[in-house]
């Protein structure tokens, strides 16, 4: 698989009123053209500045960022995010929305109309072209935020946390939602999340932090069949690969079994 992403030695340190904030890195990454990453590790530790860094959307201190063998050192456009919120404006419908990315880019809507249908009917829009944003269920808004995010066909979309705020049913039906888009645009994603057993049910590969500054503590290969169906999450292959995980994070000291006190959760870092 070739690279699309790499990233050497890339360290980031925000200028704050109480003085540098060394945030995330050195860390050193290369992901490939079609692969599902994700990133997960304690709150805090770098990651959604590691997605600002990719998209250019921030300054780095030191190291490189490659995207297609070209320089990250400005605003990239030809990628697709998506937030923890869907993000939509309120005065245009879910056709509207999507189309919002086509038209901000100067592109001409109508060339992308049978697209954005087509992506809309791929997440079970279809019916709900017409209507806005608050008629709609938050996990709605976010498949729209989804197909808003595809629509100028990036090779690279960047998620933070797109699932967050769901409650867990929605959420459990946007994971595999995701996966079949995903399985179907074959785009480069990188995947933040705070979940462990999402992050082993969408990824080809799961690359676990370490509290700030985030650095690069594992990177685990999810060797599982795909779709990632229910019998796939049942399975004891699928239950080995959270177990691991998670016994990384009982490493840090960020997940524990025993009640503790106030005075020793200040010293795990909780901020
Ligand atoms: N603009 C900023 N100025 C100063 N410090 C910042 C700024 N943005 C982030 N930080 C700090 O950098 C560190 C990393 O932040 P970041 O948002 O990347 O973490 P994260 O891993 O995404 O956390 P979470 O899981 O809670 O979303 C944090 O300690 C944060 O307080
Ligand atoms: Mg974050």
């Amino acid at each position: 698989m070739k690279d699309l992403i790499q990233i050497e030695g890339v360290k980031k340190i925000y200028q704050s009123k109480v003085g540098p904030i060394h945030a995330l890195g050195p860390i050193d990454l290369n992901i490939g053209e079609g692969e599902f990453v994700s990133i997960v590790g304690p709150s805090g530790c770098g990651k959604s500045t590691l997605l600002l860094l990719v998209g250019g959307l921030l300054e780095y201190e030191s190291g490189k960022i490659h995207i297609n063998g070209k320089l990250v050192n400005k605003p990239q456009t030809d990628i697709g995010i998506v937030f923890q919120t869907p993000v939509l404006v309120d005065w245009r419908d879910v056709l509207g929305n999507v189309l919002l990315q086509i038209e901000m880019r100067g592109l001409k809507k109508e060339a992308y109309l049978e697209k954005a249908k087509n992506l809309l009917r791929s997440v079970g829009l279809a019916e709900f072209e017409k209507r806005y944003p608050f008629e709609l269920s938050g996990g709605m808004q976010q498949r729209a935020a989804f197909c808003r995010a595809l629509i100028h066909d990036p090779p690279l979309v960047l998620m933070d946390e797109p699932l967050g705020a769901l409650d867990a049913i929605t959420r459990e039906q946007l994971r595999v939602d995701l996966e079949q888009l995903w399985l179907v645009t074959k785009k480069t994603v990188i995947f933040v999340t705070h979940s462990i057993p999402e992050s082993v049910q969408l990824s080809d590969r799961v690359v676990v932090f370490t509290p700030r500054p985030g650095q690069i503590a594992e990177v685990i290969e999810i060797d599982l069949p795909r779709p990632r169906t229910i019998a796939v999450r049942e399975s004891s292959a699928f239950q080995q690969y959270v177990h691991q995980l998670t016994s990384i994070f009982m490493n840090f000291g960020i997940l524990r079994d025993t009640v503790i006190s106030t005075d020793q959760k200040s010293v795990v870092g909780e901020e």
